[in-house]
């Protein structure tokens, strides 16, 4: 995402009501916010700055133990819903109003870095810990959220919106386990995941801070990315069947290689995606082959396919474009490919109002801001559904991602989360 539209942030200062306490405002603690991000990132860790905490995993565990502690010291009241997510509840004036909610993740891909998801939910306890510091009630209660396994499918917050079925709770997870074992070890109770729903209304807003997971704020030099929108996502499983036989034996021309005709699967797929103008991505992330032995010819190949944008017209323009590359290709070989839809994620853009309370917020921080998509999937997508929902980035140095090299600086970090403390300020105040 090179060409990210760059949208200089004006503002009339009468647009806005300043809060009288901004002077002497205590803001976010950059030693704190280090100590604690490093300490988070010891769990599941094999290697310093390698993260292995593929979610319900020991690490995974440890870290939820670790959040727990740290919002029961920051006053939170500490709950688990059935899908494992945890919320932390800070009191307001009036609660009977809905709260305004922010927060991330600590699940990470395997051999993951420690930023992405972390600096969400760090950052969302240090603005309890600033509001307690500057003595602050807001008119609503706030919800410190901490969802659960973000990175293999938004599972806790898809839970809330009432989009997990059942029958994905057989699926394998990457810690080995069923999902429902998952969610039941990390205190969930995965045969009652119907009590995690959350009725739209119960939130008055989402904010969620994150790493940005590319490299538009560090080329362009600015401090705080706006995300207008969350790319979709058009997954797959792609069949494709041939026939084993000897490899001594079987000529040329005679074979049927289902992973022959993957490997060209897989460069027509790079080629469809960049035959398009735009930001569209397809990725083939895993692949398996049967029977597997280096003197057969492969009879089956499955691998995935993965095909994002913010239009969900234009990942559908390049799947029709994939499906008639793969009938030729399959024509070749004599194999035969089949494509199964997986959950499809829609695109989703964020609230107008949220992205002007971040702009006004990071103005008066003296922070540069610009607009940007969100290429990576997050939590927000699914809140967005609930509430009014937006996200805050931060810059990746290099737009490194998923990769132990995933670094943000502590002063990015410590802006970020300066931004996301006075929107949530702002947005006690607005929303209702
Ligand atoms: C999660 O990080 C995703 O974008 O797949
Ligand atoms: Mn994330
Ligand atoms: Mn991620």
């Amino acid at each position: 995402m090179t060409n990210a539209r760059i949208i200089i942030v004006v503002f009339t200062a009468s647009l806005f009501v300043s809060r009288a306490s901004a002077q002497s405002e205590t803001l976010a603690d950059i030693q704190r916010i280090e100590t604690r991000m490093n300490q988070l990132a010891t769990y599941g860790a094999n290697t310093p700055g390698v993260m292995k905490r593929v979610a319900f995993s020991d690490g995974d565990i440890q870290a939820r133990k670790y959040i727990t502690g740290l919002m029961q010291a920051a006053g939170l009241t500490v709950t688990t819903d059935a899908a494992g997510n945890i919320f932390g509840r800070k009191k307001g004036k009036d609660n009977s109003l809905p709260y305004v909610a922010f927060g991330s993740h600590v699940d990470a891909v395997p051999n993951g870095g420690i930023y992405d998801g972390d600096l969400g939910v760090i950052g969302a306890i240090e603005c309890i810990d600033i509001l307690n510091q500057n003595h602050i009630e807001t008119v609503h209660p706030l919800e410190v959220i901490m969802f659960t396994d973000e990175e293999e499918g938004l599972i806790g917050s898809r839970a809330m919106t009432g989009h997990l079925p059942a029958d994905e709770l057989n699926n394998k997870m990457n810690c080995d386990k069923t999902l429902r074992q998952g969610i039941n070890d990390v205190g969930g109770n995965a045969d009652e995941l119907d009590k995690a729903k959350i009725e739209r209304g119960s939130i008055a807003a989402f904010i969620e801070l994150h790493i940005e997971q590319g490299d538009n704020l560090e080329t362009g030099n600015t401090n705080i990315g706006i995300v207008e929108g969350i790319v979709g996502m058009k997954p797959y499983t792609i069949t494709i069947n041939g026939k084993a036989n000897h490899a001594g034996t079987t000529p040329m021309k005679l074979r049927k290689d289902a992973l022959l005709t993957a490997a060209k699967l897989i460069i027509a797929i790079n080629e469809a995606a960049l035959s398009m103008d735009g930001r569209q991505v397809a990725t083939v992330g895993q692949i398996f082959v049967t029977p597997g032995g280096a003197n057969v010819i492969p009879g089956k190949a499955i691998m995935s396919l993965d095909l994002r944008d913010l239009s969900a017209g234009k990942m559908d323009l390049l799947f029709n474009i994939i499906k008639h590359k793969a009938d030729s290709v399959a024509q070749l070989n004599g194999t035969v490919i089949t494509f199964i839809p997986k959950e499809v994620k829609e695109p989703v853009k964020t609230d107008k109002e949220i992205q002007l309370m971040i702009a006004k917020a990071a103005e008066e921080l003296n922070l540069t801001a610009k607009y940007l998509p969100s290429g990576a999937l997050h939590d927000t997508q699914d809140m967005a559904k609930l509430a009014p929902a937006a996200m805050i980035f931060v810059p990746s140095k290099n737009g490194i991602s998923h990769s132990p090299d995933e670094y943000t600086s502590p002063e990015d970090m410590k802006n970020g989360i300066n931004v996301l403390y006075k929107t949530i300020l702002e947005a006690d105040q607005t929303f209702k």
